[in-house]
């Protein structure tokens, strides 16, 4: 399985190598302003490759590098995210769909508006005759529809880059047609093989937040962007004409097969490299644990375990105690913790990939973030799942579909619930053997995500904005799509047509009936 990787991860940097040198060198602008951590294993490859393969970049970020190199100009936005980055921190258990809307409405209304009216983006917006001219655009598919306006000051075309996996607006704004009855919608954590009361709330989730996105977000994006682009700026529907790709943080190996237009582009898996050796004593620490093996133990980065009430500590502590295996928790707090024992070390930043990649680690538990889920994957390690909120619901309930993963209610973290999982994964092989049957999933792929992106970065730059990708879906009313008029015309009108004329024919036919009874009777009275 190794080696086989191994094979994978060389032969995807020959061909980065051996990929055609672009003709011309491009100068890209890429706005992510929404940019967690997490976001950035998305955009930072993407970036870093095309700033090798001799392309400048003006970036607009919340996750700005240290000592870029000379043709990588940033403009930092860390301090307009960061406000909202904290609200996402908080553990909140049960946070109502309305109040996440609100929450959402607010982040969006915030940044969108701080971004836009920051100086130097500012510039950027209002060019002069001696300012730098764009080629194309790299944009956040994350609420990043106020910033489209910019593909319209520069007269370039777009790229979406979707860190979180697609949206059902992301397909809406691409022409890929995508059905509520058969995908799912990812917060709802359903199979794609829905039931008929799963279509039905799949169907009502993800029309509910459609019309919540283009009825309420959007118009107040479109009302910013106009305060910020000047009113002459057109609607979000045209300028998502500008649009080439999507780019999305998925892949069918393991997020399952869904419709893919020539122009939606998956490169899930993207951040993953090929492991590299882990520091000395951690080494240790791993080969040390010998047949028992390692449960390694993260949240993630924006959700920190050090937030845990102090039970759910408590009751991680206890189940470990008991523990024959080794564990690895990545914790931010207090070290050691009251209570902890020798078979438990706690590290406040951990090589995950690497780490994941040592072959005495038995499980992962995690919050199911997608880049977690993803590593976990790809290094063939079945999962602990205990989901929060977003897509980790989805995601573990994929996990789950799989069964490479137990689910752990995150209101519930007891003691024994915590040793059931972990004895659950440990006394089933299973979970282990269909992880590794992913791994080589994954592994078996033409090309590595990184050299597809970049491809198709480039393909967008040769080919003019590559407008032949476009459907022609992407350009109908959500009525002509759906066949609303259509059904309108061959069927309703029709039917009521039917129905008027048998209306008529019956009041013709009681007419007749009354007025020859009329003439039976008055004849009957005659005689
Ligand atoms: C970005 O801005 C923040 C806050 O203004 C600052 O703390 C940080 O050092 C800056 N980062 C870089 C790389 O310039
Ligand atoms: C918590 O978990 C236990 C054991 O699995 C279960 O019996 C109980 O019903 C759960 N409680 C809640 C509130 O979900």
């Amino acid at each position: 399985m190794i080696t086989k990787y191994c094979l994978w991860a060389t032969s995807a940097m020959v061909l980065l190598v051996i990929q055609p040198e672009p003709s011309e060198s491009a100068h890209i602008l890429a706005v992510h302003p929404y940019a967690s951590h997490s976001h950035n294993n998305l955009y930072g490859p993407i970036i870093k490759a095309l700033t090798r393969r001799g392309h400048t970049f003006t970036v607009i970020t919340s996750q700005p590098v240290n000592s870029p190199p000379s043709n990588y100009k940033q403009i930092n936005t860390s301090n307009i995210f960061e406000d909202h980055h904290k609200v996402f921190n908080s553990m909140d258990k049960d946070m109502g769909v309305l109040r996440l809307f609100a929450k959402v409405m607010h982040m969006t209304d915030d940044i969108c508006r701080k971004t836009l009216f920051h100086p130097e983006v500012q510039k950027l917006i209002h060019p002069s005759k001696s300012s730098e001219r764009f080629d194309l655009i790299l944009m956040t598919n994350f609420f990043g529809e106020c910033l489209y306006g910019f593909s319209h000051v520069y007269k370039v075309p777009m790229i979406l880059l979707s860190p979180a996996g697609p949206f059902p607006t992301t397909y809406s704004a691409i022409g890929t047609i995508v059905l509520p009855s058969a995908v799912a919608n990812p917060v709802m954590g359903f199979d794609d093989r829905m039931t008929f009361w799963q279509r039905i709330i799949n169907s009502l989730s993800t029309i509910g937040f459609t019309v919540f996105y283009k009825g309420f977000v959007l118009p107040n994006m479109y009302s910013i962007m106009k305060e910020a682009f000047g009113e002459d700026i057109p609607d979000i529907k045209e300028l998502e004409k500008y649009i080439s790709l999507a780019m999305v943080n998925h892949h069918f190996s393991l997020n399952g097969a869904h419709p893919l237009g020539p122009n939606l582009i998956e490169i899930g898996g993207i951040h993953v490299n090929p492991p590299k050796n882990l520091p000395k004593d951690l080494q240790d620490f791993m080969n040390g644990a010998g047949e028992d093996g390692v449960i390694y133990f993260s949240m993630g980065s924006i959700l920190r375990s050090a937030n845990f009430p102090l039970e759910t500590r408590n009751a991680f502590i206890a189940a470990f105690s008991e523990l024959k295996q080794r564990v690895l928790w990545k914790w931010e707090g207090e070290n050691p913790l009251p209570g902890q024992t020798n078979n438990v070390r706690l590290e406040k930043w951990l090589p995950q990939q690497d780490l994941l990649a040592h072959p005495n680690v038995k499980i992962f538990i995690t919050h199911g973030g997608l880049n977690s889920f993803q590593e976990a994957a790809t290094r063939g390690v079945p999962l602990i799942g205990i989901p929060f909120f977003a897509d980790q619901i989805g995601n573990v309930q994929r996990a789950m579909n799989l069964k490479v993963a137990v689910k752990l209610d995150c209101k519930n973290l007891t003691k024994l619930n915590i040793l059931n999982a972990i004895n659950e994964i440990l006394n089933d092989p299973s979970y282990s053997i269909n992880m590794k049957n992913i791994q080589s999933i994954i592994a078996d792929q033409r090309d590595h995500p990184l050299d597809r992106a970049v491809y198709w970065i480039e393909y967008v730059l040769r080919n003019k904005g590559a407008k032949h990708l476009r459907p022609a879906a992407a350009d109908l009313k959500w009525y002509q799509l759906y066949m609303v008029d259509i059904f309108f015309v061959m069927i309703v009108i029709p039917n009521l047509a039917l129905i008027c004329i048998g209306y008529i024919i019956l009041k013709f036919i009681k007419k007749r009936c009354q007025s020859k009874k009329k003439t039976e009777d008055s004849s009957k009275k005659e005689q």
